[in-house]
């Protein structure tokens, strides 16, 4: 039985893979920011992000008095925005959350595995960590942050117990694009028309996958003993990092354009 850590564990992927852990036998703790109720071997802790005084008191908080043997990194949100026409504190607040804070918290698990002299953590990039879609460069920004961060922390944790993961799921049909999405900038047709494109798709399900099944991949990623850094999860999510590898740039560009913007664009 190990004691997890998941940020952002009120709802979609996070949710589930609490609901995961506890059905294998975990003790979880989960964050949020708003108070959760009850639910059995499941202490809640508040951590919100975008407030540095509040991830501050969460990476002092009494939880790290105790073994803590897995962090899982998901808390997070999207900004969707065009390039040219974000606020500057919109992408401020974008980088403080899912960068900023999320490396503190690293920080921390790292200073805490390291005196336990073992432990796992996994992060939650996204397929767009590895790619930009148009509309949410500022929010694949922060995930390729942070995979250039976990991909260095992996050779630096090397010559340790401490085993560092990255997990790229694709679309997955949570209140990500519902709720959780910000917007800034001056919207265009195209923006619009990729927003209500990615809302449909996670409503309907036609390319996202239920969040439980995200949360599977998720936990065998966890204890998978090999010290293997990278995992996807969801539908097309192998495909298109597969397509990313192997076609030539030009070749995937028109193939995005054409998803998330439609028509004949001049590529
Ligand atoms: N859905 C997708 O298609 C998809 C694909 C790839 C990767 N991801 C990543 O998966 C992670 C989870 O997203 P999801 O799709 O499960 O969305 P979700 O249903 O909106 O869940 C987001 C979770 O993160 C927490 N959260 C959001 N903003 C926060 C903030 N500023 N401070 C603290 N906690 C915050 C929320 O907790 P409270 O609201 O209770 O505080 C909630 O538990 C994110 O990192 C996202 O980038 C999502």
């Amino acid at each position: 039985m190990a004691r997890v850590l998941v940020t952002g564990g009120s709802s979609g992927i996070g949710r589930a893979t609490v609901n995961r852990l506890v059905r294998a036998g975990h003790l979880v703790i989960a964050t949020s920011r708003s108070k959760q109720e009850e639910v059995t071997n499941v202490e809640w802790y508040p951590l919100d992000l975008d407030k540095r005084e509040s991830v501050e008191a969460f990476c002092g908080s009494p939880l790290w008095d105790h073994r803590v043997d897995v962090v899982f990194n998901n808390a997070g949100f999207g900004l969707t925005a065009p390039i040219e026409s974000a606020s500057e504190t919109a992408i401020r607040t974008q980088f403080e959350a899912n960068y900023f804070a999320t490396m503190k918290i690293t920080q921390k698990a790292m200073a805490h595995f390291r005196e336990q002299g073992r432990g796992i953590l996994m992060i939650n990039t996204s397929i767009g960590g590895r790619m930009a879609f148009p509309y949410f460069g500022y929010y694949n920004a922060t995930k390729h942050a942070l995979e250039a961060s976990y991909e260095a922390l992996w050779y630096e944790c090397l010559e340790s117990n401490i085993r560092i993961k990255i997990i790229e799921p694709g679309f997955t049909q949570t209140r990500f694009a519902t709720h959780g999405m910000r917007v800034s900038g001056e919207t265009s047709p195209h923006h619009a028309q990729a927003l209500s494109k990615l809302a449909h798709s996670m409503r309907t399900g036609t390319t996202a996958t239920p969040p439980d099944e995200v949360a599977k991949t998720i936990v065998e990623a966890l204890f998978d003993p090999r010290n293997r850094l990278r995992y996807n999860a969801g539908k097309y999510s192998g495909v298109l990092l597969l397509l990313r590898r192997v076609l030539p740039n030009r070749w995937f560009q028109r193939l995005v354009a054409k998803a998330v913007l439609g028509g004949k664009k001049s590529l």
